[in-house]
């Protein structure tokens, strides 16, 4: 075992795309583990997209590093030291310790593994965080039926490789989107998807609509940028959209003309569409409700008027710029129980 620990500090936050100089790398003691405390050297230390987010000041749904202080990060690691009597030397363990070499940390945040389950590796990948991130949102948001067509973006990746394979578990059509022939390659057939599609080829909307020919009914969406510009305008009645992250965007100095759909992964914002005739049904049981309220005067309301069918083109174009007040109506003729 060395006696001295190395660790990646932030130094500062970066503008744009990261770069080496943003990061300090640093020796110093090894830690020494208290009571009830453990020293683990680590063994394999997950590099994820969020790290962008915990390095920039912008306000998100977790704290960002601080200046000088070691990156966050998920590591198994096996344990060299221990007093925790739960945890004995030789163990192998999954916790959040940061991109370091060794670190003393308490018992009680530690997972054990077993290396006879599955290899240690697949705790921060597959068996992991973005294994569960992917089975977490298809499950919840997505939910795709037999026979639907499911569209993954970054599908080689972490997430979007096991957000496809369970979809097609669940007898769906999956199509992934990926950077680049191996990567498209991989996803059709070592991953088992139906096609691939490659987004930095030309014309991906013209590719998206040859792969999915009955439209897209389940976005898994990792990457947003122009990818999700592709997808959206192809998406079905009733899509779901999973809005995961969208790494696409993780370095933009400048925010994007429009809302950015980003904000619905950070603030867990649901967004769903409807129309109306949807539920026509509901609809004697809204005025059972409302009717009693508008006769007493608790619910108001307002109309504009207008008289005379010929006016209605122009009042229709008013309506479109605001020059509406109201509820707009057009008189086409006598109302006898208002006396008009
Ligand atoms: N909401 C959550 O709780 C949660 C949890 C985990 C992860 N996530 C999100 O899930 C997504 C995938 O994460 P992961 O861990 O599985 O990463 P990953 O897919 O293993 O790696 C990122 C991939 O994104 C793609 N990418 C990067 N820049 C891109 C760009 N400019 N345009 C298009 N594609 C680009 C690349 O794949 P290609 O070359 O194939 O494009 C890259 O390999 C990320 O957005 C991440 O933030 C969210």
């Amino acid at each position: 075992m060395d006696n001295q620990n190395r660790q990646v500090l932030l130094k500062r936050r970066p503008t744009g795309m990261p770069t080496i100089a943003d990061f300090a790398i640093t020796d110093g003691p090894l830690p020494d583990p208290d009571d009830g405390e453990v020293l683990v050297r680590g063994i394999y230390l997950s590099l994820d997209p969020y790290m962008r987010g915990r390095i920039s000041a912008a306000r998100s749904y977790a704290k960002p590093v601080d200046i000088d202080a070691v990156m966050e990060g998920r590591v198994v690691g096996q344990v060299v030291r221990s007093r925790d009597a739960a945890f004995g030397e030789g163990d192998y363990v999954f916790g959040g310790f940061g991109w370091q070499l060794y670190s003393a940390v308490p018992g009680k945040g530690l997972l054990k593994l077993d290396p006879a389950e599955a290899p240690l590796s697949a705790a921060l990948g597959v068996l992991g965080m973005p294994g569960l991130t992917a089975y977490v949102g298809l499950s919840e948001i997505g939910r795709p039926q037999k026979g639907e067509t499911v569209v993954v973006s970054a599908a080689s990746g972490a997430v979007g490789a096991v957000a496809g394979q369970l979809a097609k578990r669940a007898g769906a059509y999956v199509v992934g989107i990926a950077g680049g022939t191996d990567k498209c390659r991989f996803v059709e057939a070592e991953l088992g998807f139906d096609a691939a599609v490659d987004h930095r080829a030309a014309d991906l909307g013209a590719t998206l609509d040859r792969a999915c020919p009955n439209g897209i009914d389940v976005y898994f969406e990792n990457v947003g940028g122009p990818v999700q510009q592709a997808v959206f305008p192809r998406l079905n009645d009733f899509a779901r959209m999973i809005m995961c992250g969208m790494v696409a965007e993780y370095n933009d100095v400048e925010p994007r003309p429009g809302p950015s759909l980003m904000s619905v992964v950070r603030k867990r914002i649901k967004i769903q569409g409807f129309i109306v005739s949807d539920q026509w049904q509901r609809w004697g049981e809204y005025r059972a409700m409302a009717a009693p309220l508008v006769r007493s005067g608790a619910l108001k309301y307002r109309e504009d008027i207008v008289d005379g069918l010929d006016g209605a083109p122009e009042a229709f174009i008013g309506l479109l710029q605001g020059r509406n007040f109201g509820k707009l109506l057009i008189r086409l003729g006598a109302d006898p129980t208002r006396g008009s």
